[in-house]
């Protein structure tokens, strides 16, 4: 008999919408094929909803703060019911911007340079700052968000205006601006799925440029790299996985300047829409949606 599937999506991230779409999508395959399948919500109804359905496995569908963060998978752990991706503290770490940075120059993966900021220094010191250690402009981001939201290329000049509107956050990321090539490279458990490139129409890959369609990016695959190259961006993906202690599917997105692979950020819940990165890059390995799928489901485990 087919298994009984509980997928959580929604939550209350800023990529609840995100979340919401991967989830009707897996959702449909799997009713297509046979499986059982309720959607819920991460909210309080949580514990009866698992109780009511018994699931065979719980598939994440999750993505941002309360659901890629450790915090879900906290939860998940109690219930004994297999669930899919990465466990509490690789989660953790990996939704952490500075943390994984810190982990990634440790084991030698190159990312871009940075420091954090955060509201007890004077915007004016901030500004030599960035001026001695990295130059304008810097990329100004959040340390636990997703789906570039917030994510801002700086110019001097806009140094306030930026800072004022990311108030909310207690810290910040500023780092080194790389230009060139944004290439993405899937992992599924300790296989090197493949790379994709994506060229946005748009100043860089931002919300828009992800997902409006008008907004037209690109998506190259296989991607143009001599093999070399390739099998360089590869192995510093599985690497990070490993060295974060990822589970399942992940995917890492990586700028490409004058020959050198800059390791942006992991992602332990990639967007699992049919038009998600990691789907195409896997059906270009002959690994369709279904199978994608019901290899993260068989994937899952108890205890992450
Ligand atoms: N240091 C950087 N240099 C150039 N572009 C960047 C840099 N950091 C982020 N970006 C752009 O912003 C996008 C989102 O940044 P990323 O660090 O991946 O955060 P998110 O978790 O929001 O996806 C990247 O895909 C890239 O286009
Ligand atoms: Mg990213």
């Amino acid at each position: 008999m087919k298994k009984k599937i509980l997928i959580l999506s929604g939550g209350i991230s800023k990529e609840r919408l995100i979340s919401l779409d991967t989830g009707q999508q897996v959702a449909k395959e799997l009713k297509k094929n046979g499986y059982k399948v309720k959607i819920t919500e991460p909210d309080h109804n949580l514990k009866k909803n698992i109780k009511n359905f018994k699931p065979n496995v719980i598939f994440n569908a999750l993505h941002g703060q309360f659901g890629e963060d450790g915090y879900i998978q906290t939860i998940l752990e109690q219930f004994n019911i297999p669930y899919t991706h990465s466990g509490v503290i690789p989660s953790s770490i990996a939704m952490d911007k500075e943390i994984s940075k810190k982990i990634f120059i440790k084991n030698n993966i190159k990312t871009p340079k940075f420091f954090t900021f955060s509201y007890d220094m004077k915007v004016q010191n901030l500004i030599k700052k960035i001026e001695k250690k990295l130059s304008f402009p810097v990329v100004v981001k959040p340390l636990n968000e997703g789906s570039s939201v917030n994510v801002y290329i700086c110019e001097k000049k806009n140094v306030n205006k930026i800072l004022k509107g990311l108030k909310n956050y207690k810290k910040i990321m500023i780092e080194e601006f790389i230009g060139g090539r944004e290439i993405q490279v899937a992992i599924m458990g300790n296989t090197k799925l493949g790379a994709i490139e994506l060229k946005p129409k748009r100043k860089f890959y931002d919300y828009k440029a992800k997902y409006n369609s008008g907004a037209k990016t690109e998506h190259i695959i296989p991607v143009d790299l001599p093999k070399k190259k390739l099998s360089q961006i590869l192995n510093m993906a599985l690497n990070a996985h490993k060295v974060i202690g990822c589970k399942g599917v992940t995917r890492s997105d990586f700028k490409y300047y004058q020959g050198t692979f800059f390791l942006l950020e992991i992602n332990t819940q990639p967007g699992m829409t049919k038009l998600s990165l990691v789907p195409e890059i896997a059906e270009h390995k002959g690994i369709n949606f279904l199978k994608l799928i019901e290899w993260i489901l068989k994937d899952a485990s108890t205890k992450r």
